[in-house]
């Protein structure tokens, strides 16, 4: 059978849409919201009522994208949480609606495990690895960071977490004590390219069993940066790059510890990254060096569906609709992890 899913995502600032085919994907439309810049960060508000203006637009792009017409819809789906609520809230109501007014089920979605799920979408030619069952994957985002043990699409264990700062967190507000725009995780690793990563050393954290915190070495960063620019004023744009490369080694280094404690703890071998931070060229590297070393099979996303996108949605949604897996019209989205 064939199936065509609208996929719609509103967690946080990005509002999207996708269509997808079966296990492929037709369109993926992503509209950023520039209004967060100049705070330095996302203001719920103000995304809540970009989603509001961009969301129709976003779709009808999607469609004619695709070039399918909204009758052609077998489902809509839609990411039902962790997130914003306000921004979570238009994404919600615009999806009950659509799916109302086509007749069509409603499918509701958990952003982490669609992050997860990304890896099942299939390129054009039908040739893209994809894992098998079990996984594991270290799922790494800007409010998110855990080591996820997959056992199906939809049966998805969480065997470690930040018991703080996410590691997208821990790139964001470095970049912020450094000046550098928001997001900060890609600013960094460009700025990375061109410095020296054992220049400045920071301390890791000692956290037990598979959990991870970023909170010590964000403080350590400050603080240490305070004590140098009272010794030269121009210490950071002396060193923007040096710090960078630094700070990210070191971020890099505490993910990649404990994802090879993971994977010697649980004796599984396929190994995945996914989320924002997963776009991060030192994150890739080091998977994909380690993996060579362990005999891991390793699985890198493709870089557009690393950042949020609704291609994960609509693919997470497709596994759902094929188990008739439908929510009810009554659905709220939740701001905080479900699994
Ligand atoms: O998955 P995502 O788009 O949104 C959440 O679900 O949070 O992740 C956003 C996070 C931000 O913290 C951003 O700085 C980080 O991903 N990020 C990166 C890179 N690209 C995005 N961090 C490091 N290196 C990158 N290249
Ligand atoms: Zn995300």
């Amino acid at each position: 059978m064939n199936i065509y899913i609208l996929g719609i995502e509103s967690s946080c600032d990005d509002t999207s849409a996708a269509i997808l085919f079966n296990n492929k994907i037709l369109a993926n439309v992503i509209a950023n919201q520039s209004v967060h810049e100049k705070y330095g960060g996302v203001v719920p508000e103000l995304a809540s009522r970009a989603h509001q203006q961009n969301i129709i637009p976003v779709v009808d792009t999607a469609l004619k994208t695709a070039g399918i017409s909204k009758e052609q819809l077998h489902a809509v789906a839609f990411t039902r949480g962790p997130g914003l609520l306000g921004s979570l809230l238009v994404g919600t109501s615009f999806a009950k609606s659509f799916a109302l007014g086509l007749s069509i089920p409603l499918v509701e979605v958990d952003h982490m495990k669609a992050h997860i799920l990304a890896h099942f979408i299939q390129n054009d030619k039908g040739d893209r690895k994809v894992p098998d069952f079990p996984f594991l994957c270290l799922t790494i985002s800007g409010g998110h960071t855990q080591i996820v043990l997959i056992k199906d699409y939809m049966n998805m264990e969480v065997i470690g977490r930040t018991i703080d700062d996410a590691a997208g967190e821990a790139f964001d507000k470095a970049a912020k004590i450094m000046g550098l725009p928001y997001p900060g995780g890609p600013e960094i690793d460009r700025l990375a390219k061109q410095g020296d990563e054992n220049q400045f050393a920071f301390p890791k954290p000692r956290i037990p069993d598979l959990d991870f915190s970023f909170s010590g070495l964000k403080t350590s960063f400050l603080y240490f940066i305070r004590d140098e620019l009272k010794k030269n004023e121009n210490f950071i744009e002396e060193n923007k790059a040096s710090l960078s490369a630094s700070l990210q080694k070191t971020i890099v280094d505490i993910l990649m510890e404990k994802l090879t404690e993971a994977a010697n703890q649980t004796g599984v071998n396929q190994i995945a990254i996914a989320g924002g931070v997963s776009a991060n060229s030192e994150m890739r590297k080091q998977l994909t060096d380690a993996g060579a070393q362990n005999g891991w099979n390793v699985f890198i996303p493709e870089f557009q569906f690393t950042t949020d996108n609704a291609a994960m949605i609509a693919i997470a949604g497709y596994f759902k609709y094929l188990k008739k897996d439908f929510a009810t019209l009554d659905v709220t989205p939740y701001a905080r992890g479900s699994f």
